[in-house]
């Protein structure tokens, strides 16, 4: 389990973060859903520390941070637990799909060449792009590139898995194939933030909901999309209904 307690964030005096208290139980899916600005991506960043929380603890097996002081090798501790997805699949242009997997494994992780890129076979096979080890990032698709983001993130067997709108820079048609990974992936702790509320509904065990720097609910996707107990929450939703 994953405990975060009074995570609070701040960008140039203006609180971003506000109190944010969470439990993410081991290997279960959980949809981070909320308008514009609400903090989001904030709230992933702060979880790989990628940015610093002004305050607040976080429990993630036997290390405790405190985000108000954070020793160098904590750092490096939970980049090694924590993998993430992004939009924009930020892949190093200069490296071939294999070597995207593998370039952390043998420099963070420290295995082998010989053992990386075993394991980089092994995920490039699951996203479906063995055939593509060799090509760089320019030669692929978006979809194609992203389904590489997601294996570079599983190859270390992160203890969490953040995905930031991993669908949204791609053309529709591409979507489909990207979702498609992520639904395999099992026994995974995980945090999605989607715009594909149809895929978030059907995939996520519980519902995130943010606004505003606050996590304003957390429910099973059911009651969330069918009885959403807040104002903002029902708002967001008929947006979504009424754009599609
Ligand atoms: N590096 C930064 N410096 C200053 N303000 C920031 C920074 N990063 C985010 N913010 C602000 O923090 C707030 C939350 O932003 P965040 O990107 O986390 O929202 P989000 O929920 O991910 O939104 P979106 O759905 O548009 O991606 C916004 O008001 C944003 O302008
Ligand atoms: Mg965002």
């Amino acid at each position: 389990m994953i405990e975060i307690t009074h995570l609070k964030k701040s960008f140039q005096g203006q609180r971003v973060l506000e109190d944010i208290c969470l439990k993410l139980e081991k290997n279960k899916t959980y949809a981070l859903l909320g308008p514009s600005g609400s903090g989001k991506s904030t709230l992933l960043r702060c979880i790989n520390l990628l940015e610093t929380p002004d305050s607040g603890i976080m429990k993630m097996q036997d290390l405790v941070i405190d985000f108000a002081k954070i020793p160098k090798r904590d750092l490096q501790k939970v980049r090694k637990k924590v993998g993430m997805v992004f939009q924009n699949y930020n892949l190093f242009a200069n490296k071939t799909a294999l070597e995207n997997i593998t370039q952390s494994l043998i420099s963070v992780h420290k295995y082998s060449k010989a053992e990386a890129e075993k394991i980089g076979f092994e995920y490039l096979d699951m996203v479906g792009l063995r055939e593509r080890a060799g090509h760089y990032p320019s030669m692929l698709s978006g979809g194609q590139q992203q389904r590489i983001g997601i294996a570079r993130a599983l190859a270390f067997n992160p203890e969490i898995l953040l995905f930031d709108e991993p669908t949204s820079s791609l053309d529709p048609e591409l979507v489909e194939e990207v979702l498609n990974v992520i639904k395999m992936i099992k026994d995974k702790t995980m945090i999605l933030v989607t715009h594909e509320l149809n895929f978030a509904r059907k995939i996520a065990n519980e519902v995130l909901f943010m606004s505003e720097g606050k996590i304003l609910e957390q429910s099973p996707p059911e009651t969330f999309f069918n009885a959403p107990k807040t104002d903002r929450a029902k708002l967001f939703l008929e947006k979504f209904h009424r754009a599609i």
